[in-house]
């Protein structure tokens, strides 16, 4: 399953807006931690790293990043601004996070409890495991 933008619900009110994910009908894995970038000081970059398992969806709550991509054949940037998308970001995709906006604040829901040994941070090793 590739990478995808997810379209989650919008209910618009005067009152402001409210959008919410819910298991099995927007992710499509069992939600089993959520964290969160915050205060991310200017031109720094998140991420740089795969994982074995975990799959993520990545959603700017506020303001704005860019998600860049690696399969391993390719690379794509996905630049997050609305609150209303999540990034599907499967197992096995090399990704980093850049360009956040001032006071950005990024969720990531993940289908895995946290646990150091799902991670590459070996770009070769990456790729090695991708031929
Ligand atoms: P890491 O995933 O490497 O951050 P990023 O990819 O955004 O640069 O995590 C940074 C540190 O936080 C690392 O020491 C592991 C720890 N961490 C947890 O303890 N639990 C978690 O759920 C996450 C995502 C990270």
């Amino acid at each position: 399953m590739s990478f995808r933008l997810i379209d989650l619900p919008k209910i618009p009110d005067e009152r402001g807006n409210l959008s919410f994910i819910q298991e099995h009908s927007h992710v499509p894995f069992e939600i089993k931690r959520a964290y969160w970038i915050y205060d991310v000081p200017g031109g720094e970059t998140r991420g740089g790293h795969s994982y074995y398992t975990n799959q993520e969806l990545i959603v700017a709550l506020s303001g704005s990043f860019d998600v860049i991509l690696d399969d391993g054949q390719s690379t794509h940037k996905v630049s997050l601004n609305r609150s209303y998308y999540g990034l599907y970001v499967p197992s096995g995709m090399w990704r980093h996070m850049e360009n956040f906006s001032t006071n950005s604040l990024a969720l990531v829901l993940a289908s895995t409890e946290f646990n150091a040994s799902d991670y590459e941070r070996d770009y070769e090793k990456f790729k090695q495991s991708k031929q």
